[in-house]
């Protein structure tokens, strides 16, 4: 028996790091997963690769977010209601504010932003009998702290912490509980450049006080206690997975 049995989940960024463990997991745990990605050859690679009846893979662009609506309509329309949204896809790099080009700020707030913000209203639009469901943002150290060059992704960051709270009290009267979790820093693709430099992979094992770099296994623990019925008072909460860095300065 799992704790998601009879459940389906949508997990954006399902094909890779934190969304593909967390995938699994739930995979694991007993539901009917739906991973999202916009490379379709790593989506088929992702379902070749967990060959697992209830994984489907969906391709779908979410920096393109004048799409997002029709295409969660249609998923519902075609494969019926989701139980539970987890909202990891996104995209991060470095530039100075004084370098950045608005092109490159607005795809980061699409992507981090504007399609989480859509996929949650939609989820909550579902014309559904199910009672219980949740969502879950996949947020960041950078949602509470900065670091030069950093600052479009933080700006994202921040954004998606504020859109759990606020989300939370707006679909409270539906049943549906909003909460987030804040990575530091895990091992996955997004920073798998970072972590190659010497310095710097010292430097992020020097700044957590847990020594060492986190699993994406770790974050998507903490993701399935909050959409799961364990976290049934928590609603418009963040919980901090990051090694204990913001414990310290
Ligand atoms: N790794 C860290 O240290 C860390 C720390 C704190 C927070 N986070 C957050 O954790 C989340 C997951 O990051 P990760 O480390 O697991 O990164 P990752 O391994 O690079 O995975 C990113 C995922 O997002 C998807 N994605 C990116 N752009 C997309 C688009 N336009 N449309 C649809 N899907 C898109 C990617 O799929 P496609 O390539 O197929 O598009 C991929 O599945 C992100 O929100 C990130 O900001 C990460």
């Amino acid at each position: 028996m799992g704790r998601f049995d009879g459940k389906r989940i949508i997990v954006t960024g399902g094909t890779s790091g934190i969304g593909k463990a967390t995938a699994i997991a739930f995979l694991n745990e007993g539901a009917q997963v739906f991973i999202v990605g916009s490379d379709k050859d790593k989506v088929l690679k992702t379902c070749n690769e967990l060959k697992h009846t209830a994984l489907v893979g969906l391709h779908q662009d979410l920096e393109r977010t004048e799409n997002i609506a029709i295409f969660f309509k249609k998923l519902v329309k075609d494969k019926g209601s989701f139980d539970v949204l987890v909202n990891s896809a996104g995209v991060s790099h470095f530039c100075p504010a004084t370098e950045e080009s608005i092109e490159n700020f607005q795809r980061t707030m699409k992507i981090n932003v504007e399609a989480p913000y859509i996929l949650s209203r939609e989820f909550a639009r579902q014309k559904t009998s199910l009672a219980k469901r949740a969502i879950v943002n996949v947020e960041s150290l950078m949602s509470f702290q900065s670091r030069p060059g950093m600052s479009t992704y933080a700006i994202s960051k921040g954004a998606i912490h504020q859109m759990t709270q606020s989300l939370a009290l707006d679909f409270v009267s539906l049943g549906i509980r909003v909460n987030g979790v804040a990575p530091g820093y895990v091992d996955t693709p997004m920073v798998a450049e970072m972590k190659q430099v010497p310095e710097l992979d010292q430097w992020v094992k020097d700044r957590t006080p847990l020594n060492r770099w986190a699993e994406p296994q770790e974050i998507a623990k903490a993701i399935l206690f909050l959409a799961s019925e364990e976290a049934s008072y928590m609603t418009g909460e963040t919980i901090r997975v990051d090694g204990g860095t913001l414990a310290s300065f």
